[in-house]
Order: C-alpha cells, then structure tokens, then sequence
C-alpha cells in the first residue's frame, strides 16, 4: 500500500495526464488512500477474466483482484448478465426484494453456522455493525482487535493497523493502541485494545484482567494484510474456547477470506463457529455486497434494540451479484479451480525461489498467499518488519514492469480467482516471477559491488 511502484519501461503517458487532472478534484488522484500513488497511481480502462489494461493500453496479469472481491474473474459474464437483467427492474427503492431475502439464504447456506444476516454496502460497515451488535448484546463497551489487522475505515477499526514502523505499536510486552491517522477521537481509540495475533498466553492474561468489560475479539482469520500470515496449530481453537469461559463474543472478519479459503471461508477452513462474522468482497465477485450476520439471539438485538440501516444497504445490483456470485460458488468447483490454480502457481515459485538457495516462506492459502524472505515462519505482523520486504518490494514492481500486477507492498497478498486457470496465465505469472526476481537479485549484487 505505501510504497510507490516503479513504472520505468511502461507507457504511461495518459495515466500521467490523469493523475494530473484528477489530482485537482480527487485528493491524491484517488478515491482510496490505498490507490493513491502519486505520479505512478494507476488509471484503468478495463478488465476481462484474471486480466486489466490501463488507459494507456498495458495489459497485466492481475494479481490484485481489487484487493480481492474479484474472485471468478472480472467482467464475468455469469454475474454481469444476471446483475444486468435485474437492475432493469428498478435497483433503489428501500424497500426489500427477494434478491436481498436470497442472498442472505445462501450466506446462511454457505457458512452454515450463522443464522441470521443483514447487508451492509462495504465491509467497513460490516465490521462497524458487527460491533456495535456484540457492544449491545454483552452490554460492555470495549472490543480487542489484533495489531496489523485491518477491519476498514470506521474509526474502532482503525487502531493499530500497518505501521510500516512497528516500533510505532509501542513494547511487544505492552502494545500501544495507534490511531491511524487524525481524526480518531481517543475516546473511540481507548475502546479498542490491541492485542498480538497468535499469542494466546498475552490472550488470557489480557481476560483475566479486562474480560468484564470486553464485548468482543474481532479477528481476521488470517493476517490478510499481512501476506495471509496464518493462525499457529490450535490458536483458533483455543481463542474460541477462551471467549467463551469469559463471555467474550467472538467475531470472525471474513471480509477477505468469506467464500474463499471454503464455501464456508475461514470458519469452515478452521473448523470454528464464531458468534458473529462479517462478509464482502468475494460475496459480490466486485460489486459492492456486504454482511453481518451470526447466531441468532444475538441477531435478533436487530430491529428493535440496535441501529442499523442504510439507503443502500441491500440494494438490487449488490443483491443480485450477491445471488448470482454465491450461486455459482456453492453450484461449480470455482474454489477448488482456484485453488489448484494458485498451487500450481506456489510450486511454480517455490522452484524459481529454491534455486537460488534464499530463505522464504510461503503464506497463506493458495487463494490468497504471499511470499516473504525470511528464515522464521511469521505469526503476527510484526515479523513483517524481520523479512527482507525490500526484495519482494523490487520483484513486485519488476513485475509490474513485465506484464504482471501485484500490489507495490510486500504486505498485501497475491489473489488468485477462477480466470486465472485460463490458458497460459499461470506459466506467465510464474516465468514474470523469475525474470523480476533475477533482475531484484542482479540490481541487488551490482549495488553492492558498486557500493
Ligand atoms: C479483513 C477486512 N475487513 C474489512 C475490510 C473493509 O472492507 P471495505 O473496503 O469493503 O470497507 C477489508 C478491506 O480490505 C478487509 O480486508
């Protein structure tokens, strides 16, 4: 997210002239922070299958997928054509449609566990909704959340999110809750109490001492924002069975992971029934859909005793790309599809990488993975800073260069969607892989012979 790619070797002529005009409208010549690359921000044209172009004509290789909701491919005509034949119907109304009622049958199909479900229009208001839901249900105010997760832009969910400093999230025995950027009232921040991820021993002593006034763990499942680093055997197991002897609501943030890693996600890939979980991204295969949902005594503090609403909440073109996407995810072996895909694109890297004898670790689940440098396997994000982040910094703007797009940060994972199987794509990506990584290398020993 922070860092700027290199963008030497491509036309980007238009993009250039863009960025210019917009950057007197749109701050930063975005509409996120997280596009926001100054002269090297990207303008789009289009995207088909596991492929964009920008507007100056390069193609990639897309390995970002939108930060991940894309997960069948873009403009797939499965979802397009059915999106597109009942958005002709009228798509705002605020009033409810069998579509909204659908696809939350099918989330509750597909998670199993959770019972009851509301839509939300992104999964900062999933999050937002799940606790303030868990806040009203256990009556106590605060809620922890694990350094280097991110849960959007609502300001409970801003704490302690991507330092690229991690001195900044204060003694490792003593975590700092950090507000990420200005604006946060400390009187929200001081509600959120940050904790490290895959710790379970810091866990308990943290509940035995605050456990009364703690609503709820909001957990994403993986660190996603941290290359997937995944759970330690048994921590899941044991941070359900910790939330439970202290009354703790567990909410498991499958914004990323949802309909993902399972038909289940993450809940269903880890063999957990959180209380509460929240959904997006790949609900929607890129249309804004979203959720929160859970078991039902808790859901049902909705209508009458919590807040929850939105003009756009439901709305037709979200539930009906919701219907069509999860359909289609319960319906055909789209997961297992990506799945193999992305294994086949892990062995294709982990041949490139062992040649060269360097230490890695591969992260995550081949749907979503990342690579580090690195001799110790990560647990929390704070590893991230131990990795040599600079070298994956330089292969993945080498890549960009090559025809192939991962985000310009070591932190984000690579996505991997259905399309990708596609032809060649895989031995593309794989072959950009090694000719970036030989390059990072060669740039690497000729600064050093030279310095
Ligand atoms: C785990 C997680 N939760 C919540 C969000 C916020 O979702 P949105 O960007 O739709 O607001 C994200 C976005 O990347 C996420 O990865």
């Amino acid at each position: 997210m922070a860092p700027q790619p290199v963008t030497s070797g491509l036309n980007r002529e238009t993009q250039l002239a863009m960025y210019h005009r917009a950057a007197k409208t749109l701050p930063g010549g975005a509409n996120s922070n997280f596009r926001a690359w100054g002269e090297a921000t990207i303008y789009v044209d289009r995207g088909k299958g596991a492929r964009v172009w920008d507007i100056d004509g390069n193609e990639f290789i897309d390995l970002r997928m939108g930060y991940g909701p894309v997960i069948l491919g873009h403009g797939d005509d499965r979802v397009d054509d059915y999106v597109n034949e009942r958005m002709r119907r009228g798509v705002s109304f605020s009033l409810t449609s069998e579509d909204e009622v659908r696809s939350m049958e099918l989330l509750c199909e597909l998670t199993g566990w959770v019972d009851m479900a509301r839509m939300t229009v992104s999964g900062t208001e999933a999050t937002m909704h799940a606790m303030r839901v868990a806040r009203a249900f256990t009556g106590r105010d605060k809620i922890v959340k694990f350094e280097g997760q991110y849960h959007g832009v609502h300001d409970y969910a801003l704490i302690s999110v991507l330092p690229s400093n991690v001195a900044d999230l204060g003694d490792a025995e003593n975590p700092v809750g950090l507000a990420w950027g200005r604006g946060i009232p400390a009187q929200v921040a001081d509600t959120i109490i940050p904790a490290r991820y895959n710790n379970i021993e810091r866990l308990r002593a943290l509940f035995e001492r605050q456990g009364h006034e703690i609503a709820a763990i909001i957990v994403e499942p993986v660190l996603g924002n941290a290359q997937g680093i995944m759970p330690k055997p048994g921590f899941h197991q044991a941070m359900r069975a910790l939330t439970e002897e202290f009354g703790i609501l567990l909410i498991f943030d499958e914004v990323k992971t949802g309909f993902r890693f399972a038909r289940g996600g993450a809940a269903e890939f880890f063999g957990i029934r959180p209380d509460l979980g929240t959904y997006a991204k790949a609900m929607g295969n890129g249309y804004p859909a979203a959720a929160f949902g859970g078991r039902r005594e808790i859901m049902e503090m909705l209508p009458s005793k919590v807040s929850h609403g939105g003009t756009y909440a439901g709305n037709r073109v979200a539930a009906a790309a919701a219907v069509k996407t999860l359909e289609i995810i319960r319906d055909t072996p789209a997961l297992e599809t990506i799945r193999a895909t992305g294994e086949r694109i892990q062995a294709g890297i982990r041949q490139v990488i062992d040649a060269k004898g360097l230490a890695y670790q591969i992260t995550g689940h081949p749907s979503m993975f990342g690579i580090m440098f690195t001799e110790q396997v990560p647990s929390e994000y704070r590893d991230w800073a131990n990795t040599d982040h600079e070298l994956y910094d330089a292969i993945a703007a080498g890549m960009q260069i090559r025809g192939a797009m991962p985000e310009p940060d070591s932190r984000e994972p690579w996505f991997v969607c259905e399309a990708h199987a596609q032809g060649d794509l895989v031995d593309r990506v794989v072959s950009i892989f090694a000719e970036s990584f030989h390059a990072a290398l060669e740039a690497r020993a000729h600064a050093a012979s030279a310095g």
